[in-house]
């Protein structure tokens, strides 16, 4: 077979550095590196957490910065740049005093380089008090609509820079294909065309054309790269992976969200390999950098520089440490909490282990993304936005987005349910907003029940309201992995005509949500066998960041919804799903595992298909179902071949056969028969969702080129090999031959 080694715009851009214009911000940047010291550059790449520059034990409401300390950093250290929030979420006004007296402080400085103030907006400016809290990404992923997860960005980069903070540690590019793994649910899901698309969409709604807007901010591309797959699905553990799969799987959404023009770029806290992030010199300096022409800054994770000393073992001392980050292409080092960077990074230039070149070109990098800010002439947080924080319109956003991320798993003529029936509702998430946000939701691990509004509704109220009060109980049954009350729950479920059980998990993130078993806890699943063993129907409600093994839950369940986490509006959704009044248009973004070793992705390889079970889920990528229902039919190719440079037009009619309004994703799939390396079962390589109304009909149409068809060789290098192709679209299938 002819093999054609491509040249494709993703893997070979060369370096666009160029040489610094006379005039302009280019060279505005050069006059101020010039009379720069080398304290003050490895100032510049220095950033601390606010804990640093805060009276000690003071949160939330009662945070005081300490003006000592702040000089401190700012005049004697000179750090670029300080980050997060200590403990919890501030109000506007209080983010507001704490970026002015910052600014204040940069006054004094000799240069008075504005500081970069860094915080994790991830699901909106949640650390902000009353910002809207939209779906976390996973839920965000399974509406398919790039429109709203878009429209999301922007309200959450509103909020943000309202509260006077320019700089978000998001969007995730990482890939979700460890179920296991706690950071799950900030990924856009497992599949990279998905995952790519809607990174785009969230850098292009943070950032619009100009981050230097009121209502922008610059994005941070992370967690770069390859973070999501850790082996064994614990946190910041090791992950095994070739050129190969990075390239083809791991690194298109990083690529992506560089090419929509993220201006920073966090390193992966874990190691590719026996590689920490952080002394990866090829992912950053070679791939980033030069291959991908990225002209931004690379931050690196939590403490993670130290840790490469402490933790990670290639690093014989903390001096090391720096000199192998920074050489491996870190522009900052997140401390977060001392300074000793700065100084050891300032010994390493001194005795010429680290050269003044890559000191300067880190410093001209942070430097340019200040400029791009607008910060050197608007340092200062723009007081007429403290006015304009919270608009209608946000939370109607949000409501939106939260009902199109809930995937109906399972109907068996049970949902919608009529309003005024008999209803118990128990488990241990019905009653609580923090398991419909979970982590980076007020605080870090988004625990704290008394920090959410109180007029934002859980699932109960919801149903309460939807429902009649007088027609609902509510017995919690079980906590997450302890039985409470179980009887009670059956008890009270004999005076009921349906039961809604509201299961999942608690609000975690990070370290702290590593699980030892992916099912969901054992008093769960007895809860609905109890239940069920009454004989009531019962509809499971799943809340969660993970998909926890059902177990017995799925045949004891009649319906099953999977909420995900839906964020503030998500208790509100679901009650308008159960009832009928919206008609559920979510798809899953990954596939469901049937067991705990089920860990099959979609576009699995020929050879898992020789096993018993190939598959193994519960529910695959792209489930979701629908109150209507919608037939497929004429799928149509403009041609039968396609030439290497060439592209096909495919349509497909869908036609809503059912009685009411609905949402519905198209999904194009297409598979490789044949290639070099072992092919996928299958790749998505196109989505639009639509809406019909009863008995409409659409043509929908997609483009695909023959560049679409590309995958990493046996030579690391994207490739178009000749040969046949099938398309799939729902049940129907054609061909065709790229010649
Ligand atoms: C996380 C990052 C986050 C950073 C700053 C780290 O622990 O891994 O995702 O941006 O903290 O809060």
């Amino acid at each position: 077979m002819l093999l054609l080694t491509c040249v494709l715009p993703m893997a070979s851009q060369q370096t666009r550095q160029r040489p610094a214009p006379a005039s302009g911000p280019e060279a505005r940047i050069e006059q101020l590196l010039r009379q720069m010291t080398i304290e003050e550059k490895v100032g510049q790449m220095t950033q601390v957490t606010i804990d640093v520059v805060s009276v000690p034990n003071a949160v939330g409401r009662n945070h005081r910065l300490d003006p000592a300390k702040l000089e401190e950093a700012i005049l004697k250290w000179k750090v670029g740049s300080i980050l997060n929030v200590n403990g919890e979420a501030y109000t506007v006004e209080h983010w507001h005093e704490v970026l002015n007296q910052i600014q204040d402080v940069v006054e004094k400085s000799r240069l008075k380089i504005p500081v970069l103030y860094g915080i994790d907006s991830i699901h909106g400016a949640n650390y902000t008090l009353d910002a809207v809290l939209f779906p976390n990404a996973i839920s965000a992923a399974a509406t398919w609509n790039v429109d709203l997860v878009k429209r999301a960005a922007e309200i959450s980069a509103f909020q943000t820079r309202a509260s006077g903070i320019p700089w978000t540690f998001y969007p995730v590019e990482d890939i979700g294909r460890q179920p296991l793994w706690p950071r799950f649910f900030e990924t856009f899901g497992e599949d990279v065309h998905l995952a790519s698309r809607l990174v785009t969409a969230y850098v292009e709604g943070l950032q619009g054309r100009d981050i230097s807007a009121r209502d922008k901010v610059a994005a941070c591309v992370k967690h770069y790269a390859g973070y999501s797959m850790p082996f064994n699905g614990k946190d910041r553990t090791p992950a095994i992976l070739d050129e190969r799969t990075l390239r083809q799987v791991i690194l298109p959404p990083y690529e992506a969200a560089v090419r929509a023009g993220a201006p920073t770029v966090m390193v992966n806290s874990g190691e590719i390999s026996g590689v920490p992030g952080h002394a990866n010199s090829w992912l950053i300096q070679d791939v980033l950098k030069k291959e991908w022409g990225f002209r931004g800054f690379v931050v690196s994770d939590w403490e993670d520089i130290k840790r490469l000393h402490t933790r990670d073992r290639v690093a014989p001392t903390p001096k090391d440490a720096v000199r192998i980050a920074v050489m491996a292409g870190v522009d900052m080092s997140m401390v977060p909490y001392d300074f000793s960077f700065a100084e050891l990074l300032l010994q390493c230039v001194k005795e010429g282990s680290v050269p003044v070149s890559r000191i300067d070109d880190a410093v001209r990098r942070i430097l340019r993304v200040k400029m791009q800010l607008g910060l050197f002439d608007r340092p200062r947080p723009d007081a007429s936005m403290k006015a304009e924080f919270d608009k209608p319109e946000f939370h109607e956003a949000n409501l939106q987005a939260a009902r199109e991320a809930l995937v109906l798993l399972k109907n068996e003529g049970l949902l919608p349910l009529a309003k005024g029936r008999r209803i118990l509702v128990t488990g241990p998430n019905a009653d609580l907003l923090s398991v419909l946000n979970g982590g980076w939701s007020l605080t870090w691990q988004g625990n704290r029940e008394d920090l959410f509004p109180k007029n934002k509704l859980t699932i109960r109220k919801a149903i309460e309201q939807w429902n009649g009060a007088a027609n609902t109980q509510y017995v919690k049954g079980v906590e997450w992995e302890k039985a409470a009350d179980i009887n009670a729950a059956v008890k009270a479920a004999e005076a009921a005509d349906v039961v809604v059980a509201v299961l999942g998990e608690p609000s975690y993130c990070e370290t702290p949500g590593n699980i030892e078993d992916l099912a969901l806890p054992e008093p769960q699943i007895r809860l609905i066998e109890a239940l069920a063993q009454r004989g009531k129907p019962i509809v499971t409600v799943l809340v969660g960041g993970r998909p926890r093994v059902l177990r017995t839950i799925t045949r004891n369940s009649k319906a099953i919804l999977w909420a995900g986490l839906p964020g503030n509006e998500g208790g509100r959704a679901v009650a308008e799903v159960l009832f009928g009044d919206v008609n559920p248009s979510g798809k899953l973004p990954f596939s469901y595992p049937r067991n705990v070793n089920g860990f099959t992705t979609y576009d699995y390889k020929p050879l898992e298909n020789t096993h018993d079970n190939p598959t193994g889920w519960e529910f695959p990528f792209g489930h979701g179902l629908s109150y209507t229902k919608f037939d497929y039919s004429d799928l149509k190719l403009s041609a039968n071949t396609m030439t290497r440079t060439g592209s096909i037009t495919i349509s497909v009619k869908v036609r809503n056969s059912g009685s009411r309004a609905g949402k519905e994703v198209v999904q194009l799939y297409v598979s490789d028969l044949y290639r070099q390396v072992s092919p996928p079962n299958r790749e998505l390589k196109g989505f639009q969702k639509i809406e019909l109304a009863p008995g409409e009909e659409k043509t929908v149409e997609f483009q695909l080129a023959a560049k679409d068809l590309a995958f990493v060789g046996l030579n690391n290098r994207w490739t178009l090999e000749p040969g046949d192709y099938r398309v799939q679209i729902a049940n129907l299938t054609a061909g065709f031959t790229l010649r």
